[in-house]
């Protein structure tokens, strides 16, 4: 089906990653175990490593693989709609379903492998010694007998080098052959088989680590890590093909992760995907001819079923289709749109689950300085229709108010909207809580500066939008024992409560604040301390979660509110990191 639905819009190559630490997906004749145990793991995790503590796990046995006849069917299957399919055998790294069948070819050290049941950079891979080649080689001889693929992917993302720093095999094969450091061995690792692959008339791919330590000498880099791998690789005059993460990885959610299913992380909605450029400026117009083609990447870690890859692939890919086959000048955003409005017909009749944020409306707040006032934007990709929306009501009719430009907040409210078209509802109602107070839209000054800011620098702590635990774009953090917040009010304001919320997520080292205090200033200058409190969490919840505090006092005037926190300290005594200054991560502050 997805094939299918790859021919109709022109994708003429599918990236097949068959093994990885969770499994191994390919039969391999030679190498039975491979498929026997490195295709099946007792369980998975639950929601993000660092959503729960400790981690959980669903309990469901998952097993699987293409034997070599359904790999034949596929790569027959394509080929006949003009796609090739180009396999992914990953190395040196994401070899823990590889070292869980033989862990003999890993650097030993003591270590058992085992299938991964849970998403991370395992330090488990690989060792370079004679016998691992004569696996990979075998591995990949009876892989290009079955892809006639010209190009064949290696892998070479994400390998730590700890278990080669401390094998002895390692270190000896480094001093013999003169490499200064590990990542010399990589190198030295994927030179070795892109040797291999090239005797048998074929090119590597390899993830833009290949770079590290210098590039084989004929590979093309397939650029994940943003574009400067793939920048530097054309430089160097190798092909490159562009899927920066950021612009291509629609596993990334594509609408609100408050009511999205859980994605990895990351946010790329359908028009910064049709927004892609894969030929960088930087770039001259001859270095520009090395990059071959662009692609879209859907990872699985949170992909269980057929029906939520479709929700991820589409309508993002036929964005992505047209970044591929479209002369930037000629794309036109709004033209899409009405093209994919009639799409969107056809997917139905192919029974397509493609995401429906199309359909529905996307919300946006911010500070209005000139007006002096909170403006609320609805926005959706679907042309030729109305939104309507109200506060602090789900129920969305068409005798709703009609949207006609940014709405003005006076206070705390939850925005409702749908879209319509000839008087009927095209997707579900959406909503988002804004808050409006007295911080809201106001300049602060932090004490220490924050470490990372996502959004709205300077703005982003009271910008009325609270961060939510599933959304860490929103977060702001500190990396100090003790933050001072100061607010401007911009003129005298009388003020009793103050509050903020401070996020855990202990697999990320982030704490909540541990005290607060508020202090007040009508010149900026001296400040007298109007209350504080210590704070108390609780810490038996199993997910991370988005902690609030607040402080009330008798009403007082002022122009300046100081926030003065805590930091969670040390990560505790039995947690993940125990010991490890914690993050301190804060949205939204809030003065009433
Ligand atoms: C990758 O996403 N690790 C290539
Ligand atoms: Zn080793």
């Amino acid at each position: 089906k997805f094939i299918d639905l790859m021919a109709s819009y022109k994708m003429n190559v599918f990236h097949f990653h068959l093994t990885d630490d969770q499994g191994w997906r390919i039969e391999i004749k030679k190498y039975p175990r491979l498929t026997e145990v490195g295709s099946h793991r007792p369980r998975t995790q639950i929601g993000h490593s660092d959503y729960y503590y400790p981690r959980r796990y669903d309990n469901k046995e998952q097993r699987g693989y293409y034997t070599q006849d359904e790999i034949r069917e596929i790569v027959r299957y394509a080929a006949d709609r003009f796609i090739t399919v180009v396999p992914e055998i990953e190395m040196p790294g994401h070899a823990s379903a590889a070292l869980a069948s033989y862990p003999e070819l890993s650097c030993g050290l003591g270590k058992t492998y085992v299938v991964r049941d849970y998403f991370d950079v395992f330090d488990e891979v690989f060792c370079p010694k004679e016998h691992t080649f004569r696996f990979l080689e075998d591995v990949l001889t009876e892989v290009m007998d079955l892809f006639p693929s010209h190009y064949i992917h290696i892998g070479g993302d994400e390998c730590p080098k700890k278990a080669w720093k401390k094998c002895a095999h390692c270190q000896a094969l480094m001093k013999r052959e003169g490499l200064p450091d590990e990542e010399a061995l990589q190198s030295w690792f994927i030179h070795r088989i892109e040797q291999f692959v090239n005797s048998r008339g074929r090119d590597i791919i390899g993830w833009d680590e290949i770079l590290q330590g210098g590039l084989a000498p004929n590979a093309t880099v397939m650029s994940w890590r943003g574009e400067e791998g793939g920048i530097e690789a054309a430089r160097q005059k190798h092909r490159v093909i562009m899927t920066p993460n950021k612009q291509c990885y629609i596993n990334y959610y594509q609408e609100s992760p408050e009511y999205a299913p859980l994605a990895i992380g990351g946010y790329l909605p359908l028009d910064s995907v049709y927004a892609y450029d894969p030929l960088p400026a930087a770039l001259s117009p001859e270095e520009q001819k090395y990059i071959i083609g662009t692609q879209a990447n859907v990872w699985g870690e949170y992909i269980q079923t057929p029906e939520t890859f479709e929700y991820m692939a589409f309508p993002r890919l036929l964005a992505q289709a047209e970044v591929q086959w479209t002369q930037p000048a000629q794309k036109d955003f709004p033209s899409f749109t009405r093209r994919l409005d009639k799409e969107f017909r056809r997917l139905d009749l192919r029974h397509v689950n493609a995401c429906r944020n199309f359909y529905e409306v996307n919300f946006s707040g911010a500070w209005n300085a000139a007006q002096e006032a909170y403006e609320v934007s609805l926005r959706t990709f679907c042309p030729d229709a109305e939104i309507h929306y109200a506060l602090n009501d789900s129920a969305i009719t068409t005798s709703s108010p009609r949207y006609e430009g940014p709405i003005r907040l006076e206070q705390n409210a939850m925005v409702y909207a749908a879209v319509f078209r000839d008087g009927k509802p095209l997707g579900k109602v959406t909503r988002k809580g804004f808050t409006v107070n007295k911080a809201t839209g106001r300049p602060y000054t932090c004490v220490p500066e924050a470490g990372w800011e996502h959004l709205n620098k300077g703005f982003g702590l009271a910008d009325g939008v609270r961060g939510y635990a599933r959304d860490m774009r929103r977060w702001i953090s500190f990396y100090q024992d003790t933050v001072h917040i100061t607010i401007n009010l911009g003129k005298p304001c009388p003020v009793k409560e103050v509050s903020f919320a401070s996020l855990w997520r202990p697999w990320n080292e982030i704490w909540p604040a541990r005290a607060m205090s508020v202090s007040v200033s009508t010149d900026g200058k001296e400040f007298v301390r109007v209350g504080s409190k210590e704070l108390h969490h609780d810490f038996t919840l199993t997910e991370g979660t988005r902690f609030p505090a607040s402080l009330t006092f008798p009403e007082t005037e002022a122009t300046y509110v100081r926030l003065e926190l805590l930091s969670g300290g040390p990560c505790p005594k039995g947690w993940f990191h125990e010991g490890n200054p914690s993050e301190l991560a804060l949205d939204e502050i809030e003065i009433y």
